[in-house]
This record gives structure tokens, sequence and C-alpha cells, in this order.
């Protein structure tokens, strides 16, 4: 049998991160200027990651660890596989991608997506989204120590999601092509203790916990102005987002700065993305140019700036 690649883009949040752990709507849309590639070929049952984790495991080492995680979700293939009456075949599995970790990008929901897609393919099964999805939040709840199903939802995606945890995402339509600009603040912060961080805000703060109600209403106009391709209307409402999360904790002062950065360099609107206290920022850029607004925190010292229209060019 030779060998089986699958691939899962990046992952970048609209409206609700946080807000989507306590049953809010989020919005989200994959981000596919980064990918995972996860190549599965006949072997030992071994996970070798190049970057992301930095290690190799066996299939069936119990014991917690970075890949820990991985191996739960690809041992749920081998039980759905068996259940089909389709034997596993052993399998060495390699992690290749570059999505920074720990930047708000999903880059673990990328990797068990990936992997979870190209094992089964390699025994000849295509399952269903849902299916995979469901492993791979199952798998990301162990990750991060909780997992609203966003990130794995967002990066099995064809385009902009609308989701609410427990339900089915429900796709968007993009009513006129925008352009993004996504700046990495160069500062890895772990999901688990960023959740954790609003967590304790949210316990001892009623301003956070009265701001919790906005994301409804944000997400619902981030939703409606990008299927009606109402450019200037999305940027309000991302700059708004942005503020709400301010108050939630979820932000610091390089984050805020590189937003308010964003907004002078021409941006119709700008927000931190993902669990925030570092990780990345995201930009709306005007007339579909990212070029001040990626120069302004290119000059700021963000590690890596990356631009993407939507939808994606054929
Ligand atoms: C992380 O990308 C988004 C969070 O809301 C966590 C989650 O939804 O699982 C912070």
């Amino acid at each position: 049998m030779s060998e089986t690649v699958a691939t899962a883009p990046a992952k970048l949040i609209l409206a609700g991160e946080h807000a989507v752990l306590h049953g809010h709507p989020a919005i989200a849309l994959p981000f596919p200027a980064l990918l995972t590639r996860v190549t599965v070929a006949p072997g030992q049952d071994t996970l070798v990651s190049d970057r992301y984790l930095d290690r190799m495991v066996a299939l069936d080492d119990m014991s917690p660890g970075p890949l820990a995680p991985l191996c739960e979700a690809l041992r749920e293939v081998r039980m759905w596989l068996g259940r089909m009456d389709r034997a596993w075949q052993p399998v060495d599995v390699a992690i290749h991608g570059d999505i920074p970790p720990g930047s708000g990008l999903g880059s673990s929901a990328s990797v068990l997506v990936a992997a979870i897609r190209a094992a089964f393919a390699h025994h000849g099964s295509q399952p269903p989204v849902a299916l995979v999805r469901q492993m791979a939040t199952r798998a990301e709840s162990l990750a991060h120590g909780t997992s609203s199903g966003l990130d794995p939802a967002t990066v099995s995606a064809p385009g902009p999601i609308q989701f609410i945890r427990g339900h089915a995402p429900i796709d968007l339509r993009i009513g006129r092509p925008f352009t993004l600009v996504v700046a990495d603040s160069g500062r890895a912060v772990a999901t688990r203790d960023q959740v954790a961080r609003v967590q304790a805000r949210l316990d001892c703060d009623a301003a956070a916990r009265l701001v919790l109600d906005r994301f409804e209403g944000l997400a619902s106009r981030i939703g409606e102005a990008l299927e009606y391709g109402e450019l200037e209307a999305l940027g309000l409402a991302l700059d708004d987002t942005h503020e709400a999360l301010v108050t939630l904790g979820a932000s610091d002062d390089s984050l805020d700065g590189l937003v308010r950065v964003a907004r002078a360099a021409g941006a119709l609107g700008a927000k931190l993305s993902g669990a925030g206290g570092g990780g990345c920022v995201l930009a709306l850029a005007p007339d579909g140019d990212g070029e001040a607004i990626a120069a302004a925190w290119r000059d700021l010292g963000c590690p890596h700036v990356w631009t993407q229209t939507y939808p994606e060019p054929a």
C-alpha cells in the first residue's frame, strides 16, 4: 500500500472566541495561506511530528504528552474502521506544516483533522465530515482542557461558517470578495491557559459577564455583512468585537496596539483572532489592498504577516 496525504488549513475567527464556549454563536473561516500536511504510510504504528510537537510516539502509547490527543483520535479511527469491517493496517504518521502553534490559528485542530482524514483515506474510507469534526473535537478537548468544536468545524469547512456549540455549522455565502491581513504577534499562548484566564475574569467581573450577551448581535452583524458583501459594516463589527474581547480580558496592550496600528494604516476593521493574550490579529483591508497594513505590522516587528483573499481564487 502506498502513502496517503491529507491536508487541512489554519483558521481565523471573526466573532465569538471564548463566547462560543458559553453557547453564543461564532463566525469563523478557514485560512488556507497556512496548511498542515499529514502523510500516512505502511509502518509500525508510530507518529512523528517535525515541528508541532517535536517528538515521536507509538500509537498505543497511553501516557500523557503533546501527541496523546492525536494518538487518541487515531485509535478512534482504528475502532471505526473495525466497525466497518476494514482491517487497520499498521502505519507511520508524519505531520508537517507551517501553522505556528499557540498562535490562535487552530494548529491542533488542523493537525487532528488532516491526520483523521489521511488515516481513513489510507484505508480506502471517506468518513462523513460530521464524524471527522466530532473526533477532532473530542481529541482537542484533551489538548485544550475544553473545546467548543469551533476550530475543528472551521478547518474542515469549505468557507466561512456560523457555529454554535453542539450544533452542525452553517455555511455562509461570501457576498463580495474581501482581503484579510493577519499578523502573528510572536507570542505563543496555550489555549488552555488563556481560556482559564478569561474564565477567571468572568467569575469575578460583572462587566465581563454582561458583555457575553453582546456576542449574539456581533455574530449576526458579521455574518450578514459577509453574506451581503457590506465590507464597511463588516469592518465596524470587527472593531466592536475586538472591544468586547477587551472587556472579556482576552486582549492585552500589545494586541490592542497592533489593532490600533492596523486601523491607522487604513484597515476597515481589526481584531485579535483566537484565544488572545498573544497569538494573532487580523485586519480587513480597504479595497482588497493590505500592503500598508502588512508594512505597518512588519515595522512593529511582527515575525509573520500573511494576506488572504476570499473567496480563494480558483
Ligand atoms: C480558540 O480558537 C477558540 C476558543 O473559543 C476555544 C474554543 O472555542 O474551543 C478560545
